[in-house]
């Protein structure tokens, strides 16, 4: 891999989906706050570390001087965008920034176009560690020659570096796949020169939209899953927990993106977070699924329905040591009654021992070696998940 050294998805905080292009809000002073609060909340040390800047923070709006570095508005970052590098050092954090690798940003902003090694030594001088490549202003032909030329630019960073570069999040496939048929498209090129990458449109603090992005994940995790790995993550982009979302479908899009071992990029505004918010997130068993070593994103298994009326999915993902993380989701309007949880459909062995974990409840359910009956499964909520951790209780026999 060319850019950074990641071995799980990338945790941290990004700006768009809370901030957008408000530069009222996009400034230093409040960057400092969002810090601040990751630190004093916990979410720090939980292992939300990066602090990434998007698509607003520049000098220019429109065409730039090519051969003129980058710079922060002047106004909105007064002391410049090193110094705020060095402050999020100075907090154990890391440092985001978001390019485009056309002319312009998707919001207008000087992109990067033609001065790609001026704006990766930039970067680098800047004490950036993550790098949101987006792909507005650029025609998808030569994305291939842009995001390869970037890859190698940012090589250089780590080799300068010694050690872990520059993490290179790509737009690319979000813009140069065709949805409905995804497989036409080289994932497997992307992984090798990007750490992740966004396979989707962008999401929004709807349950339609997490649902669209889960839901095309589904259809297409065939093509999906075998090209990630340890240092390569499908992106289905960032969370909406606490931006718009019910805390049950929080807890529904944090419990299907730990399945997927997705980047973990929290989406809401932490100025404004409310406890259940900060609960949701922080649930150390639900991040220690996402951040399994073990990196094999998972997988919708089945989907059911009753009178043609979609009821709720099941998703799994096998984790280290044989463990297997499962989330069932009520994709319905009114509380759901499960009446099992048969390992079939899961794809155990009937016979398997395994002890359950209630993941957002976290509480032991019992033990179980074929099925989870009905009296140990809780009434879900509309739009919410019951997601456990199976443990092995004994070495499986398959
Ligand atoms: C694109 C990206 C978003 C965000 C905006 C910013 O739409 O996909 O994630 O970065 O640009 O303009």
């Amino acid at each position: 891999k060319d850019a950074s050294m990641l071995s799980k998805p990338p945790m941290g905080w990004n700006s768009w989906n809370s901030y957008g292009c408000h530069t009222s809000k996009l400034t230093e002073t409040t960057i400092h706050q969002v810090a601040e609060v990751l630190v004093s909340t916990g979410l720090r040390d939980i292992g939300y570390r990066y602090v990434n800047l998007d698509d607003c923070w520049g000098a220019v709006h429109g065409a730039r001087n090519k051969s003129a570095p980058l710079q922060g508005d002047p106004v909105r970052f007064p002391s410049g965008m090193k110094a705020l590098g060095d402050y999020l050092h100075e907090r154990g954090m890391l440092y985001g920034i978001y390019s485009d690798c056309g002319t312009r940003t998707c919001q207008g902003y000087a992109g990067s176009m033609g001065s790609e090694a001026l704006d990766v030594k930039t970067f680098a001088d800047w004490g950036v560690d993550y790098l949101k490549l987006d792909g507005c202003w650029a025609s998808t032909k030569d994305m291939k020659a842009l995001y390869t030329h970037w890859s190698e630019l940012l090589r250089g960073v780590r080799e300068e570096r010694g050690g872990r570069g520059i993490v290179f999040s790509c737009s690319w496939p979000a813009y140069a796949i065709d949805p409905q048929k995804p497989e036409h498209f080289n994932f497997t090129y992307v992984s090798q020169i990007c750490d992740l990458w966004r396979i989707y449109g962008d999401i929004s603090g709807h349950w339609s939209s997490v649902m669209a992005i889960a839901d095309w994940w589904a259809e297409h995790q065939d093509v999906l899953v075998p090209i990630a790995g340890p240092d390569s993550f499908n992106d289905p982009d960032m969370l909406e927990v606490g931006n718009g979302l019910t805390k049950e479908e929080g807890q529904t899009q944090m419990a299907i993106w730990s399945i997927l071992a997705a980047p973990l990029i929290l989406g809401h505004d932490p100025l404004t977070m409310t406890s259940d918010t900060l609960e949701v997130v922080s649930n150390p068993e639900v991040v220690a699924v996402d951040q399994d070593p073990a990196v094999d994103q998972g997988r919708r298994v089945q989907s059911y329905s009753h009178n043609g009326t979609r009821t709720y999915d099941v998703w799994v993902r096998r984790l280290a040591g044989g463990d297997v993380a499962v989330a069932l989701v009520n994709v319905g309007s009114e509380t759901l009654a499960v009446s099992q949880l048969r390992w079939s459909e899961i794809g155990l062995t009937p016979g398997d021992s395994y002890r359950a974990r209630d993941l957002w409840r976290r509480i032991d359910i019992g033990h179980f070696n074929e099925t989870i009956p009905s009296d140990s499964i809780p009434g879900i909520p509309p739009h919410g998940a019951f997601f456990i951790r199976l443990i092995p209780t004994e070495p499986p026999t398959s």
